[in-house]
């Protein structure tokens, strides 16, 4: 069964393009932050530290599907507590499993399965027949996120936005285990200058190049 990887940075368009070629190509979806996220989301919600490395294996090890939709997990709190949560080498080992079986076994009825995230192609699933690297300018990045927030009637003020996916790009990038980076055989797409349709109809011609799907 394929495999597709797609890794990148905070607000690069990875889950919006991973959701469209799921559905288009009828693979399984696992959106990874989400768990990095429900770690998170969890550690906060007790008035406890993200930096507290033995809560935060113990929560990861205990973690539930039900966590996965917890009300905040999108909120930027929790993204900054899932790039903290996410340098903890035990964390990442209690998550690892899970994202491996699903994309060896994805749920019934798909051909194959897509993740998401930032070691998707490069420890999660080496093996992946695709790897997509989505980049785009901090600038770019920050403000399709502050129109995102904008847009679901929430405060945002740009310049903070662009400050805090500064300061999680450079914690993902630079923490030892599993840091954000394109695998060797990942093809970089730069979406700076792309809609998310043109991103979606790049990705699509390169699949159907390379895997015939
Ligand atoms: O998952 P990730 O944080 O990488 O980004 P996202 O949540 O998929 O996308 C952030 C926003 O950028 C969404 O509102 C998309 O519509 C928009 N966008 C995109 O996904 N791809 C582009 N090439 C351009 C904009
Ligand atoms: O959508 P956005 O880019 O804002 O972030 P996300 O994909 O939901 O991931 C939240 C955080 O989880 C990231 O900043 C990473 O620190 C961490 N993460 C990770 O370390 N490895 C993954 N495979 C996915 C997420």
């Amino acid at each position: 069964m394929p495999v597709i990887a797609i890794d990148g940075p905070v607000a690069s368009g990875k889950g919006t393009l991973a959701r469209r070629l799921a559905e288009a190509l009828n693979l399984a979806y696992l959106d990874t932050g989400s768990l990095y996220r429900a770690v998170a989301s969890c550690i906060l919600e007790r008035g406890s530290d993200p930096d507290d490395s033995i809560l935060a294996a113990k929560v990861a090890d205990t973690l539930t599907a039900e966590d996965l939709d917890r009300d905040d997990i999108r909120d930027e709190i929790v993204g900054q507590g899932a790039s903290i949560v996410a340098a903890n080498q035990e964390v990442r080992k209690a998550l690892l499993e899970f994202q491996r079986n699903f994309a060896k076994t994805p749920p019934d009825g798909h051909l194959g399965a897509i993740l998401d995230g930032r070691d998707i192609g490069t420890v999660v699933c080496p093996d992946a027949e695709i790897k997509l690297f989505i980049s785009a300018t901090p600038e770019v990045r920050a403000l399709r996120r502050h129109k995102e927030l904008l847009e679901r009637g929430e405060e945002s003020i740009y310049a903070r936005v662009l400050e805090d996916l500064r300061e999680r790009d450079q914690r993902d990038r630079n923490r030892d285990t599993a840091p954000l980076r394109a695998a060797e055989d990942a093809v970089i797409l730069d979406t700076s200058d792309m809609d998310a349709d043109k991103a979606f109809k790049v990705a699509r011609q390169l699949i159907k190049e390379r895997l015939s799907l």
